[in-house]
């Protein structure tokens, strides 16, 4: 179930035992009528889908989330939402991990932290990825679905960057407390996202938790690499290279990889 703030900004939601990908079913649903904001959610996913086209199936116990929001907004400015999110994620996981790392026998605190777009990071390896998607509704609003998937019992195989999930970091914290966590985060953030001020206090916000700043980093963009290191993310979320002759280059979309020699 949502978390209590969630229920009190106003949030609907619709909870699946199963379902093929809560992104489609959430789309779907503004195609036809649905304005939210609504989460959809399941803990066991069948047909989910990824970034750059790959799949991404959430064996059940694990958490598969998406928002729907009908809004007057850029593309652009949507795109930015999935900094929120990821900042939502990593709050939700640091307020339950307190009490759960307590219990990891022998283990000090997980380190959370962003990795750029919007993948959650614990420990070095991939936690929780977030796909955003946004297509024209009724007039000129865009229907903006941000998916979030985090795998709390277990992570996909055969990912492009090492990927872990709670219990294999010997976590204990479930789906369902980790979504009522979350709903609840993302009512915060999501009121920072729109505070008037642009991206700014997000932008901060993530730059304080960003996997690899300062480090070597190289960013395939379908045939092109960009290498160089990573310096900061400008004001519409792209992510600032700085190359070895000097030059500073901007990228809006890419596979990121680090420690790049
Ligand atoms: C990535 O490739 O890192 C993004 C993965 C996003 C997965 C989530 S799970 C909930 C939502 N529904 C989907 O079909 N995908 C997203």
């Amino acid at each position: 179930t949502l978390g209590s703030k969630a229920r009190s900004a106003g949030y609907g939601l619709a909870a699946f035992d199963q379902i093929g990908s809560t992104n489609a079913e959430a789309m779907s649903r503004a195609r036809d009528g649905e304005r939210g904001p609504v989460w959809f959610v399941t803990t066991e996913q069948t047909a989910g889908r990824g970034r750059r086209q790959r799949a991404w199936i959430a064996p059940r116990g694990n958490l598969a989330s998406s928002i729907l929001e009908v809004m007057d907004v850029s593309p652009g400015v949507a795109a930015t939402l999935g900094f929120a999110a990821g900042l939502s994620l990593e709050r939700a996981l640091q307020k339950l991990s307190i009490e759960a790392n307590l219990r990891r026998a022998g283990a000090g605190p997980l380190r959370y932290a962003l990795k750029w777009p919007n993948d959650v990071m614990a420990d070095g390896q991939k936690l929780a990825g977030i796909l955003l998607e946004a297509e024209a509704v009724a007039g000129n609003r865009l229907a903006v679905v941000v998916g979030i998937g985090t795998n709390v019992i277990a992570a996909p195989e055969g990912t492009p960057t090492p990927a872990t999930s709670l219990a294999a970091l010997g976590v204990q914290i479930g789906a369902e407390e980790l979504f009522a966590a979350l709903s609840d985060a993302w009512v915060e953030f999501h009121g920072i996202w729109d505070n008037g001020r642009g991206f700014a206090d997000i932008r901060k916000l993530w730059l304080e938790r960003a996997f690899g700043l300062g480090e070597r980093v190289a960013i395939q963009t379908g045939a092109a690499t960009v290498e160089g290191t990573f310096d900061t993310i400008d004001e519409s979320g792209c992510l600032i290279v700085r190359t070895a002759e000097g030059k500073r280059a901007a990228v809006t979309a890419g596979e990121v990889y680090f420690g790049a020699a």
